[in-house]
């Protein structure tokens, strides 16, 4: 898989890319993560990705040339799945979208900055917009690292157990159960006799309950989407 990262601070992106399961990922060959700086792109010496706004009001709008012109030439080199904007008013980030971008080739995630970016790219050159949660962040860069970490985590051989990540929390509506580790008790609070049991079935049943509890009474709304 290919995903790659359209924007103008692509410095933010650094340490969140370079790091743990993300960097692994990337050193195993099981994803390209190609960071493109937008200003590249740019046709002034300035630099400028940014300007005015028509009509007036405060705050700068990305233009449209420099994302286009970015976006054709990446679009010479290979195919792209989706292409998508990250926007505080696109479609809601879930599990089920991360497991459905997890299956695709190539991917691009363009990062909005200042008031957005021209109409006309969400009109013309993206496929899809999605969002992160419903708050305002600075700019595109950390809800396209959220993605994208959701996203690697649940390419094959990613995570050192396959199974680790079809047990997280939401992948079958349900939050995770609670999890444990030495010592079996600490100032006298104790690890559930049941785990200590070492009997299987009696394990994953004590598992299963738990998660179902949890979900009542934390997210009962994933129980009703279910
Ligand atoms: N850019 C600014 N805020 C955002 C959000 N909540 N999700 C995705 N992109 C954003």
């Amino acid at each position: 898989m290919r995903i790659d990262i359209i924007t103008c601070l692509p410095r933010l992106l650094e340490s969140p890319l370079n790091d743990s399961i993300v960097k692994r990922a990337q050193t195993k060959g099981l994803v390209e993560i190609n960071v493109i700086d937008l200003r590249q792109y740019a046709s002034d010496k300035h630099k400028s990705v940014d300007d005015y706004a028509y009509g007036g009001g405060a705050g700068m709008v990305m233009m449209i040339e420099p994302i286009d012109r970015c976006i054709e030439e990446l679009k010479t080199q290979r195919t792209y799945d989706e292409i998508i904007y990250m926007s505080p008013d696109g479609e809601r980030f879930t599990q089920p979208i991360a497991n459905q971008l997890s299956l695709k080739r190539n991917l691009i995630l363009l990062c909005g900055h200042y008031k957005g970016v021209d109409e006309r790219v969400r009109e013309h050159l993206v496929t899809r917009e999605i969002s992160i949660g419903d708050y305002v962040l600075s700019g595109g860069e950390l809800a396209a690292a959220v993605v994208t970490d959701a996203v690697v985590r649940l390419i094959p051989g990613v995570l050192s157990d396959e199974t680790s990540a079809l047990t997280d929390s939401f992948q079958d509506n349900l939050i995770a159960p609670p999890v444990y580790t030495r010592p079996a008790e600490y100032k006298g609070w104790k690890v559930p006799d049941v785990l200590l049991s070492g009997h299987e079935q009696k394990i994953a049943d004590w598992r299963y309950q738990q998660a179902l509890e949890r979900t009542q009474t934390r997210r009962p709304d994933l129980l009703e989407d279910a």
